[in-house]
């Protein structure tokens, strides 16, 4: 039989003013392993039933490399172990889409680059900014031109910690995606589309001034706040614990924290603990590998 193991990494999208486009590669992993059946069986293992079927989005993943291919369906082992919470924003379903068509890929003679596999796992998520840093690890800037997604790959300040504070509740991206506006103010896209811009550059050096003024975003935080209870009590406390620059991680309810301050984590959890919610802080390093594989194709 031919069975291939993947590792994909943890996922922090938008970093403040970059939304839909900035993400960063974290060292948290789901592991999926495929292997093709010769019969048409479809047998997923490793996660909840209600997602044991077509709809599981390692499936689609793995189904829409094949179909690019041009390849008939086959039957499929599918073996999640997930460490990414799900519905945190921390890319748990960026991960299970690159990896079921990574593995597809490799099963088949691993005709597609890595950005193809982006550009194919793309059209399932529609958003590139987690699907680009699980495939190929760090940080990278993405955007979508005429349906087709298209990155880059960016440097990153090795001083930089990356702390995320993760609550015991979840939040859909769908749920966080309906409260954004259809249209903001001119004032504000300049506001975000200057500091993205700045960000890109701040976090390449890890200046300090640069990273707080930059790291701040008017497009999405301001009306997806409301739906992370605690948010604001997280925030003025991790400041007051010295983070250099804070912001949701990817849609949400995981805040994310930015500090060179080895210290820092340790504080953070200790004040946190008096939360209502539990908020576990996790000082996760930067992944810079993306799609690894851990077992070869048989
Ligand atoms: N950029 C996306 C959002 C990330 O914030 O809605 C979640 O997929």
């Amino acid at each position: 039989m031919k069975k291939v193991t993947l590792r994909i990494p943890a996922t922090t999208a938008n970093l403040g003013p970059g939304f839909d486009s900035l993400g960063c590669a974290l060292a948290l992993y789901n592991t999926i392993t495929c292997e093709i059946l010769p019969d048409d069986r479809l047998v997923i293992a490793g996660c909840p039933k209600e997602y044991q079927n077509e709809q599981n989005l390692a499936v689609q993943g793995y189904r829409a490399v094949l179909d690019r291919l041009g390849l008939p369906r086959e039957g499929l082992a599918v073996t999640i172990a997930a460490e990414i919470p799900v519905c945190r924003g921390l890319g748990s379903s960026a991960a299970l889409i690159a990896g079921g068509a990574a593995a597809a890929n490799l099963l088949h003679g691993a005709p597609l680059s890595r950005a193809e596999l982006l550009d194919v796992t793309n059209a399932i998520e529609g958003h590139p900014d987690n699907l680009a840093p699980a495939i190929f690890g760090g940080l990278t800037a993405s955007l979508v031109e005429e349906g087709h997604a298209h990155t880059v790959q960016l440097p990153l300040c090795q001083r930089l910690r990356w702390v995320a504070a993760v609550p015991d509740f979840e939040l859909s991206t769908h749920a966080a995606r309906g409260v954004l506006p259809a249209a903001v103010p001119f004032a504000d896209a300049v506001y975000n589309a200057s500091r993205a811009a700045v960000l890109v550059g701040a976090l390449a050096c890890g200046d300090h001034d640069l990273l707080r003024c930059a790291l701040r975003d008017r497009l999405h935080q301001p009306y997806r706040y409301a739906l992370i209870p605690e948010a604001d009590a997280v925030e003025t406390t991790a400041r007051e614990c010295g983070a250099l620059a804070f912001c949701i991680s990817g849609a949400g309810p995981t805040l994310l924290c930015l500090t060179d301050d080895p210290g820092f984590s340790g504080r953070l959890t200790e004040r946190c603990a008096a939360f209502c919610h539990h908020w576990q802080i996790l000082e996760l390093a930067v992944d810079r590998q993306g799609i690894t594989v851990m077992e070869q194709p048989e």
